[in-house]
């Protein structure tokens, strides 16, 4: 068949571009986006004059407008949940987050946060450099200690055949040092390797590049080319919201204090057998769910789960980098109120039950900047205590 286009379409073509150019667009979001767009936010919502959020119509989000979404028909809640999976202990947190407190989003919709743009435009156009080192990776148990490029890690890895992984993970707000920094405690849920490694993640992050501050922030992020290329939230087409409540990139109503009050909040990723799809859910609500054909290896069950924390930064090229993980307390310190955990970590089988990780191994890039220590007592299930503070005498 010829490549050319054929000169008797050159009219469409022509009417095509003129409407391109005169159709009024608006700037949301940092990007310019059309009208048509624009009509898909029923409501507003003012936190502050920084956090705005637009209660989108679900049926408009970006995923529904992807081609590959065509005749998507959105599966509104599992159909099916893991079972002995804890719900009942969902955690310290009434209200997750902080913008519930200025309205709500109606049904029928779904709440996104706006970027105002206060981001750091050099690093956000960084971000999207190949050459640069992706800010997200898979703790990578062949990378020789003490070699740095920037990426620290203290998780732990279990390996089998899986539907999915939830843990309650303790919520603070650690220091990073660079506007270029991240610090983040999360699970992932893996398959494959080399080039098509696929993740799921779920989490809380905090990255000045991303979101313009320093607050900790519920994230989620998928990847199926081992984060050659990869979409934070809702960022680009993937993930189907179906939640009216919670919204992704938001941050939360209440944080840890060092030896005072604990927050923390669960985070589940797991597979509806049923229709493929993998769900994420927050404090035991269903938020949305990455359609099964995004996936080449998660397309089947997961064979790889972590739970844990990382930390990039750029410092490292002089002296270790001051950025926390966790609390930036080390597990030595002390347990319960003094260093982070995750605990309530379950992993979700194949015959699809969640039950407490079994034959659990360490991986810890670097034992004198971060570390991790699994709780023997089992006090609250199946925990840890983790991070660190990074730089220090025995972590130059
Ligand atoms: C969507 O559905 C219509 C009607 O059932 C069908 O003709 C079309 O091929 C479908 N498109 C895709 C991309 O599956
Ligand atoms: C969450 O964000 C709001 C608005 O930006 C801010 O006022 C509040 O202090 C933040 N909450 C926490 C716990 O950081």
């Amino acid at each position: 068949m010829s490549n050319f286009i054929n000169p008797a379409s050159w009219p469409l073509i022509l009417a095509v571009f003129i409407f391109v150019i005169l159709t009024p667009k608006e700037i949301v979001d940092g990007r310019t986006i059309s009208n048509v767009l624009n009509k898909a936010i029923i409501k507003t919502i003012k936190v502050d004059k920084d956090e705005i959020i637009d209660c989108y119509d679900i049926y408009k989000q970006l995923s529904l407008n992807h081609p590959s979404f065509h005749n998507h028909t959105i599966q509104m809640r599992p159909s099916i949940y893991p079972k002995n999976i804890k719900l009942d202990n969902m955690g310290t947190l009434q209200l997750t987050q902080t913008w519930h407190k200025y309205g709500t989003c109606p049904h029928g919709t779904i709440p996104i946060r706006r970027n105002i743009g206060k981001y750091y435009h050099s690093t956000l156009s960084h971000k999207h450099h190949r050459s640069k080192p992706s800010y997200y990776k898979k703790p990578n148990t062949l990378q020789p200690n003490g070699i740095r490029d920037g990426h620290e890690y203290a998780v732990i890895k279990v390996r089998g055949n899986f539907l999915g992984a939830q843990a309650k993970i303790n919520l603070w707000n650690p220091f990073v040092e660079t506007p270029e920094g991240l610090s983040v405690s999360q699970i992932w849920v893996v398959a494959g390797d080399h080039d098509d490694l696929n993740s799921i993640e779920a989490g809380w992050e905090v990255h000045p590049p991303r979101y313009g501050d320093y607050q900790t922030r519920f994230f989620i992020l998928w990847t199926t080319d081992t984060y050659k290329n990869y979409c934070i939230n809702l960022e680009c087409p993937g993930f189907v919201q179906t939640s009216s409540d919670v919204s992704l990139g938001c941050n939360f109503t209440e944080m840890s204090t060092f030896n005072g009050n604990q927050k923390d909040a669960t985070f589940s990723i797991y597979k509806d057998q049923n229709s493929g799809n993998w769900w994420i859910q927050i404090q035991g609500i269903p938020v949305g769910y990455y359609p099964s054909s995004l996936f080449t290896q998660l397309a089947k069950t997961a064979v790889d789960v972590e739970f844990g924390g990382e930390i990039y930064d750029e410092k490292y090229k002089e002296r270790h980098t001051t950025t926390q993980m966790g609390n930036g307390h080390f597990p030595s310190e002390g347990v319960f109120g003094i260093s982070s955990f995750f605990n309530h970590v379950q992993v979700i089988d194949e015959n699809n039950k969640a039950k407490d990780p079994e034959d659990v191994e360490t991986y810890v890039s670097n034992r004198n900047c971060y570390d991790l220590k699994v709780d023997e007592k089992h006090t609250n299930g199946y925990g840890f205590y983790y991070g660190g503070p990074g730089y220090n005498n025995n972590c130059p």
